[in-house]
């Protein structure tokens, strides 16, 4: 793998250790298209992006950025950018079309040919197993908030590892069940589009679970395999120091954070969470013997980091509040209210907060560490325009990307074991809800041509990598 820092270039300012993983992210939905071939069956964001008023302009996954027919371009381009690693996701509906039963194995020829390109390159795979594309039949067995999901991950898992297992050495279970969830099954922004609380509480149970039994499952056959999962957790700051507030950050938090972080590294719930959401569920999908199965030791954390949330209790002093709405997110955490700061914001509206970063991680780590962590998502949509040069400025990025890595620097120097940085996304995609109206790429995509041209961001992010930090 290319780890060696180029001696040629001045020492930069703000350097990471040698070894330090520079990478850049994908997800199978978001960029593969093929929707329907060589075996592939719906998932449910198939379904839940033909249904009407789901995603801006009706836009679907269906051709996305084509990169089922484009993969070997795109890894030419991740090797001519120096990336190091490459965090792609694998589409369950591919490789085990309908979620059961044995694999497909075209479904596993694009995997085995996208890895072989990569490792032809020198990039490391960085393989996701879970980036919200379930089955459509499993959801209509009743998906996550349903046990037997779990199990059926634990096998779908355990397909993928035997036909990669020999070449991937990076593996994560999840990106972001919190979303999978809360999203998913409680406020339905997301597929499957379910307003249930209490079914997005059964189906964070039933993600952890799958979590552990697919690290069960992947380590019977490769015992010392790297294995971890990615988090969206939520840097949470209180409006005020009023017992209310703290109150509404305690909830926010267990909700948002501790719901996975305290069965996943202590093998338990948190006391308070399970009182906050008494009303909904009696919690008793929570079956014996579960919580040992979720508390496996893992090798690694990804965390995904975009913003910071502040947070307030219900008493409405006028404050301005952003965009959560009922239905709610967040079950059993009251009429919690999220405030809006005097801050720069991106194309989502998600304020620009570095140092939220640098916090999160440390207190990760002192809650929960040692444990060696990746940010597996960092980056930013903006309103980028092709020059008439052909070229895409896009200095607003640019300087997000500047400022959140010198953020895992400060906390690198703080004592947090960060190990790696990938950088959301390599190229402009469906993003979900958003469809292709919010673009987070390095590098441009044009729908029509699928063209696919780096935008200046590209090249600075080439050039942190080839120095192995940035200027002061
Ligand atoms: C994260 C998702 C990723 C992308 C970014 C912007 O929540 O994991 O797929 O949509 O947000």
């Amino acid at each position: 793998m290319t780890t060696q820092q180029d001696p040629q270039l001045a020492t930069p300012s703000v350097s990471f250790p040698q070894g330090f993983l520079w990478g850049a992210a994908t997800a199978s939905y978001q960029i593969e298209g093929g929707a329907s071939e060589d075996g592939r069956t719906p998932s449910i964001w198939d379904t839940f992006s033909r249904t009407p008023g789901k995603v801006l302009n009706a836009d679907s996954g269906d051709v996305a950025c084509d990169h089922y027919h484009r993969r070997a371009d795109d890894v030419a381009l991740m090797a001519e950018l120096g990336l190091q690693s490459y965090r792609f996701s694998v589409a369950w509906p591919r490789v085990q079309p309908g979620g059961r039963g044995p694999a497909n194995s075209k479904g596993l020829d694009f995997y085995r040919g996208l890895v072989d390109d990569l490792l032809s390159k020198g990039i490391e795979p960085w393989l996701t197993l879970y980036h919200w594309d379930l089955p459509q039949e499993l959801e209509d067995a009743g998906g996550w908030p349903e046990r037997d999901t779990a199990y059926r991950f634990a096998e779908y898992a355990g397909l993928v590892h035997d036909a990669l297992g020999d070449r991937v050495k990076f593996w994560t279970t999840h990106n972001e069940p919190w979303c999978s969830a809360f999203l998913g099954y409680g406020s339905g922004v997301h597929a499957p589009g379910v307003t249930d609380g209490a079914k997005a509480l059964a189906a964070a149970h039933h993600l952890n679970l799958g979590h552990g039994l697919a690290v069960q499952a992947i380590r019977a056959a490769v015992p010392d395999r790297q294995m971890g999962i990615t988090l969206n957790l939520h840097s949470l700051q209180a409006a005020t120091d009023s017992a209310e507030d703290r109150d509404a950050v305690r909830r926010i938090d267990g909700v948002g954070n501790r719901i996975f972080l305290d069965p996943v590294f202590r093998g338990e719930y948190p006391a308070d969470l399970l009182a906050d959401t008494a009303e909904l569920t009696d919690w008793s999908f929570v079956q014996p013997g579960d919580l040992e199965i979720i508390n496996q030791p893992l090798d690694m954390l990804g965390v995904n980091y975009y913003t910071r949330q502040v947070v307030a209790g219900p008493s409405d002093d006028g404050a301005p509040r952003s965009h959560w709405r009922a239905p709610s997110a967040w079950p059993g955490s009251g009429q919690v209210r999220f405030l809006t700061r005097e801050l720069p914001v991106t194309e989502m509206g998600w304020e620009v907060d570095p140092d939220g970063l640098v916090d999160l991680l440390k207190s990760t780590h002192e809650n929960y560490g040692p444990i060696p962590m990746y940010i597996t998502e960092n980056g930013a949509a903006y309103d980028d325009q092709v020059a008439p040069d052909g070229s895409v400025p896009d200095p607003d990025r640019v300087a997000y990307l500047d400022a959140h890595l010198k953020a895992c620097h400060e906390a690198m120097a703080d004592g947090v074991p960060l190990r790696g940085y990938f950088a959301w996304s390599l190229l402009d995609n469906f993003e979900w809800a958003w469809g292709y109206s919010r673009r987070f790429g390095i590098v441009h995509v044009d729908y029509d041509t699928q063209v696919r041209t780096p935008k200046t961001s590209a090249h600075w992010y080439a050039d942190v990598i080839r120095r192995g930090g940035l200027a002061a």
